[in-house]
């Protein structure tokens, strides 16, 4: 899960690496009420910054960061950028930020490198906006350092990546003690990424970070509670949210036909020959994922046969189940059991192949029950050719 800039924030300060003040405002007036408070600060630099909260980078560019040096300019720079539309994200909330005086511009990252299964930290005394055009034009003035997960950023590594990245003397042990911190942030969260761009010096020699983004691991979700909190939940396709309170293995896709399967391998080979088969029946393609898992009982087949018919693109259904521990007649009892639960609900075509454990007995469920939306197709291939056909005619 990636996070806003006001969450990676609001984490950095909690783990000890040195941020300025931010408050979030969904509204310009919320938006004025926070940079009152923040130019009233102690610490306050008489300037405050306006940053459209958007998971994607180069707000800077795209006119999403703006100075204020008041509250009332604050507030219209707030009006300004919220509802602007940033490479196709819309911008619900900004983050009022304390305004810094920057001498210098750094850059910091630190993330997973999965090919050589250990960490990598990337370090520039050249940061800002054009980080990405130094990475191609100049690759030497962005230092690449290994890291090992076993040892992280301890002092003497932290060393390392500031010589690497040739910070001067004076501030070399400055930023080397926020990389530490950042490591924390790394490791106590499960992130697979942090980045600070830009990692500043302020004119009185503070090391700061003012821009953050943070990915965290969702397999370690189970180990933060605090986590669930940090998802945006305007942002999930509602489907996908129902499927999620249900514990369903569910992804949205964009076609017409319903899937439902069982093993992770199994749904992913379905979706490949739904797709192949549709590409006979004027392109229809499969419009989900979904994994019941291996129990199969007739309420997991009920709640997944309820998200799917409630997905107003499904036309068809294609049920394809393997029977192994939950044999073909368990899931067959468990298909038209889940029918009786819909009842009037269920108003799309079925297709159900069954193959494995029981698979007599299963297909001689479906057929007795003898209900009007159901076909039984004897093979994979020939029951995702006759989903993609009903799909393409409804
Ligand atoms: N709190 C701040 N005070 C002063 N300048 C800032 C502040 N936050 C950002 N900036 C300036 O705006 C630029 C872009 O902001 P940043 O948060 O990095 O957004 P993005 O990376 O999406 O463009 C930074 O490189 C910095 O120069
Ligand atoms: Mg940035």
């Amino acid at each position: 899960m990636d996070l806003f800039e006001y969450q990676a924030r609001d984490i950095f300060e909690r783990h000890g690496v040195p941020v300025l003040g931010g408050i979030v405002a969904t509204t310009p007036a919320e938006a004025r009420a926070a940079a009152e408070t923040l130019l009233g600060a102690d610490d306050a630099t008489g300037v405050v910054v306006v940053k459209a909260q958007v998971k994607v980078g180069g707000r800077g560019k795209a006119g999403g960061v703006k100075l204020a040096r008041s509250a009332e300019e604050a507030e219209q720079r707030a009006a300004e950028i919220l509802g602007m539309d940033i490479k196709g994200h819309t911008v619900h909330r900004v983050m009022i930020a304390a305004g810094a005086s920057i001498a210098t511009e750094y850059y910091f990252s630190l993330l997973l490198d999965r090919a050589e299964r250990r960490y990598l930290a990337m370090a520039s005394v050249e940061g800002g906006m054009e980080i990405e055009q130094l990475a191609v034009e100049r690759p030497d003035a962005l230092a690449k350092v290994a890291v090992d997960p076993r040892v992280g950023i301890d002092a003497a590594k932290a060393d390392e990546i500031v010589a690497a990245a040739g910070f001067d003397a004076e501030v070399a042990p400055k930023v080397a003690a926020v990389l530490t911190k950042l490591w924390d942030v790394y490791r106590e969260e499960d992130a697979t990424l942090v980045e600070v761009n830009p990692l500043v010096l302020t004119e009185d020699g503070r090391v700061v970070a003012l821009d953050g983004k943070v990915t965290l691991d969702g397999n370690a979700d189970f180990r933060h509670e605090d986590h669930a909190s940090l998802e945006d939940a305007a942002a999930a396709d509602p489907l996908e949210a129902r499927a999620k309170e249900k514990d369903l293995n569910y992804v949205k896709l964009d076609g017409e036909v319903g899937v439902i399967g069982n093993g992770a391998g199994l749904v992913m080979s379905t979706l490949d020959v739904v797709a192949y088969a549709g590409q006979q029946h004027g392109g229809v393609k499969p419009a989900n994922f979904l994994d019941i898992g291996g129990g199969a009982s007739a309420e997991v087949m009920a709640a997944g046969l309820d998200i799917i018919l409630s997905d107003p693109q499904v036309k068809s259904v294609f049920v394809n189940v393997f029977g192994g521990i939950t044999a073909c007649d368990a899931v067959a009892n468990g298909i038209v059991a889940a029918l009786g639960i819909l009842g009037d609900e269920a108003t799309k075509p079925l297709v159900v192949r069954l193959d494995g454990n029981n698979v007599l007995e299963g297909r001689r469920i479906i057929r007795d029950a003898a209900h009007p939306l159901v076909t039984l197709a004897e093979t994979m291939d020939g029951g995702a050719a006759e989903a993609a056909r009903l799909a393409a005619t409804a």
